[in-house]
């Protein structure tokens, strides 16, 4: 593999920025005080780009890089990537699916049986005394055998599902389309799905045509016996309609690990008990981050040896 300049704009694990540093000569972006002048000084010479799902690279960067052949993420979401820019100009994308889906799943089941079962609540309520001093806390909710609706049914929306037969839970899910031999029922209708189930579990992709997929008549469907779970991207959720029905009762509770303005949360979440509120960390464990870096570093290194990417982004087809 040549040599090549490889600029970063995300946040990467320090095991594949030393591989980089080692292999290529590497750039940040985030050293840049001034991101014009850096941009102008070194970015004719960038020919590859990683970054993070959660962070990307917006147009008027991709712009400033002429020269870029290839831009390798890290993470399966693609709501920050300029898709139609890569594909107008050649760009190939990269990013990892699949390696992350258990422990996404893992991640928004986990947020699904804490927000239902009141776990986190209960160890508030023990810490602070409650139990010592003789109450006992509110009663919690039964996971086996509910209504779990998922909205998305790909790769993670699919692993959820798997999880959930363990709970005897019983499992319809929305998405565009139905998915072909999955013994799960498709409900074409949102708000029929949040109507039926008692958790709403949300793992679409991001992006605008999902932008506030999940609005306040979403959440009046849902009612005030349903919890919602979002593992998907905070743009998903109308915040402001979502902290409303919390806050008039009008859902029971929701466990998020994404947010609109991250990592702002909006403080009205982080005095509620029925909530439980996770930092953007569903695929954050040590063999999963490391399976994402290893994939991130195989796309870079399998374009620059033989021009294919091992996971190629679906991109839009150039018009
Ligand atoms: P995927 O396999 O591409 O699945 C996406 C699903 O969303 C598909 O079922 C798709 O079905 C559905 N969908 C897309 N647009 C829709 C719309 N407008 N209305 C209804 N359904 C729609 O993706 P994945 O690998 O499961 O990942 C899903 C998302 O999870 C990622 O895009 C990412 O944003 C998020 N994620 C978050 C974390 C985290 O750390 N919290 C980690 C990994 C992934 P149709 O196209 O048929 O509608
Ligand atoms: C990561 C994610 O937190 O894969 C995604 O789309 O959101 C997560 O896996 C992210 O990639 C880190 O930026």
């Amino acid at each position: 593999m040549d040599r090549i300049t490889v600029l970063n704009t995300g946040r990467l694990p320090p095991a594949l920025l030393q591989r980089l540093q080692e292999k290529h000569d590497y750039l940040d972006l985030a050293t840049a005080t001034d991101r014009t002048a850096f941009l102008a000084e070194h970015g004719p010479r960038v020919r590859a780009v990683v970054t993070s799902a959660a962070a990307g690279i917006d147009a008027a960067t991709l712009a400033a890089l002429p020269n870029v052949q290839v831009i390798s993420s890290f993470g399966v979401g693609l709501d920050k990537l300029p898709l139609d820019t890569a594909a107008a100009r050649g760009i190939a994308v990269g990013y990892t699916p699949d390696v992350l889906n258990d422990c996404v799943a893992d991640q928004g089941f986990g947020l699904l049986l804490d927000v239902m079962r009141r776990i986190t609540s209960a160890d508030r309520f023990l810490r602070a005394g409650n139990w010592a001093a003789g109450q006992l806390p509110p009663l919690s909710r039964r996971v086996s055998g509910a209504k779990l609706g998922i909205v998305g049914f790909g790769r993670i929306g699919q692993t959820i599902a798997r999880r959930a037969s363990g709970f005897d839970m019983v499992v319809r899910y929305h998405a565009r389309r139905p998915v072909a031999d999955t013994g799960v029922a498709h409900e074409p209708s949102l708000l029929a799905l949040a109507q039926w189930c008692d958790v709403l579990m949300v793992i679409v992709s991001g992006g605008p045509a999902t932008r506030h997929l999940i609005n306040a008549d979403v959440l009046d469907a849902l009612g005030p016996q349903g919890f919602l779970v979002n593992v998907a991207r905070g743009s998903v959720v109308d915040e402001q309609a979502l902290v409303l029905a919390l806050q008039q009762g009008r859902i029971a509770g929701a466990g998020l690990d994404v947010f609109e303005a991250e990592p702002q949360v909006p403080h009205e979440l982080l005095a509620m008990d029925q909530v439980v509120l996770q930092p953007h960390v569903a695929s954050a464990t040590q063999e999963t981050r490391a399976a994402m870096a290893q994939r991130v570093w195989d796309n870079l290194d399998s374009f620059l040896t033989t021009g294919q990417l091992v996971s190629a982004a679906p991109l839009p087809a150039p018009h």
